[in-house]
């Protein structure tokens, strides 16, 4: 009964009602005579106002169960008792209204679980940071405590202690600088400076700094030759950066053969890569080496002074150059890394 009244509760309804009491005040006026209709006009007026009242009245009730409806729900979504979108139901005259509440409903959870899956990262993150800290930090403990228990006097082994310990000092050092970076990136204060820049002039220098490393491997380092005017837009220091970090994996991983810096000019950009003849990672491996702390061999790249830090840092760069970093790559044949840049 409630709910059928709560139909007829609307302005649709007054007005036909409205309308057709006027009508019958018209025809009445004009069929009865004007002593009666006197007395009509008053009981219709009084009429007209019981059924204001009601219409008022009903409305109002209306709105309050509406308004009841809205609140509990609201106490629902707030005590977590919605566990899906499809359990958000208002009645038919609040149907708008139960789509706002689903859209900010799914917003509000999409945030919820975004922010649970960043808290993840960052424990995540934490805990390999802890553990990369603690590796070199118990080595270099170990070589101090065996010097310092006697191995000090035996002149066999004392230097070849404090070498070590210098190395993982430096690894520790190296970390350090990638974790810095890392998070300057992340937190957005990476300040970048584009500008153009002769590329031939700059990867020629660039070669000249690794010559020594790669040829104490018996590597050949070079650069495929470029179009000696062509300039290219970016943050030069940043993307030395990159270059480093690649160069320095080329040289790292590779145990014979070469390693081939070029540029190809292609429409409105240039193609830098760094191609090598080293050891290649699967495919499976492929799609992972660009997250924070993978490496396809921990011990390997630890030997190596690296932090598996690298290559995350180069991707995040070359995004900030609206670029993207691509690595094609065979096992025991090589890999090519190489990102695009305007020019
Ligand atoms: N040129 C390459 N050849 C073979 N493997 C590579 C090469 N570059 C990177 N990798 C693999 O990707 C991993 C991640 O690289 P990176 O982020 O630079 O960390 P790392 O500090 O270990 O060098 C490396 O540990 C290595 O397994
Ligand atoms: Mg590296």
């Amino acid at each position: 009964m409630i709910k059928k009244l709560n139909k007829i509760i609307s302005p649709k309804y007054l007005i036909i009602v409205l309308i057709s009491l006027m009508l019958l005040f018209f025809i009445l006026n004009q069929i009865l005579p004007p002593e009666s209709f006197e007395k009509f006009t008053i009981i219709f007026l009084i009429f007209l106002i019981i059924i204001l009242i009601s219409f008022l009245f009903l409305l109002i009730q209306k709105r309050k169960k509406e308004l009841e409806e809205i609140k509990t729900l609201i106490k629902k979504i707030r005590n977590n008792e919605i566990e899906k979108s499809d359990d958000i139901i208002l009645s038919e005259s609040l149907k708008n209204l139960e789509e706002e509440i689903v859209t900010m409903y799914n917003s509000w959870k999409n945030i919820i679980i975004n922010m649970k899956k960043l808290e993840q990262v960052r424990t995540e993150f934490l805990g390999n940071v802890s553990h990369e800290l603690r590796t070199p930090i118990f080595t270099i403990q170990g070589y101090l405590e065996t010097l310092l228990d006697g191995a000090l006097e035996d002149k066999n082994v004392n230097k070849t202690f404090l070498k070590k310990a210098i190395h993982h000092t430096n690894n520790l050092n190296t970390l350090l600088n990638d974790l810095i970076d890392i998070s300057m990136i992340e937190s957005g204060q990476m300040r970048m400076s584009f500008r153009y820049f002769n590329i031939h002039e700059y990867l020629k220098n660039l070669i000249s700094e690794f010559k020594l490393q790669a040829e104490s491997k018996g590597l050949k380092l070079f650069l495929h030759s470029v179009n000696e005017k062509l300039e290219v837009f970016g943050d030069k220091n940043r993307l030395k950066q990159v270059m480093n970090n690649l160069i320095t994996n080329a040289i790292k991983y590779t145990e014979k053969g070469n390693i081939e810096i070029g540029v190809i000019e292609e429409g409105n950009s240039v193609i830098i890569y760094v191609q090598d003849t080293g050891i290649g990672i699967s495919e499976e491996d492929l799609p992972r080496i660009f997250e924070r702390f993978y490496r396809v061999d921990k011990d390997r790249s630890r030997e190596l002074g690296g932090t598996g830090l690298g290559l995350a840092i180069v991707k995040h760069i070359l995004e900030a150059h609206e670029s993207r970093i691509f690595v094609e790559s065979k096992v025991n044949i090589g890999s090519k890394f190489y990102f695009r840049l305007k020019k």
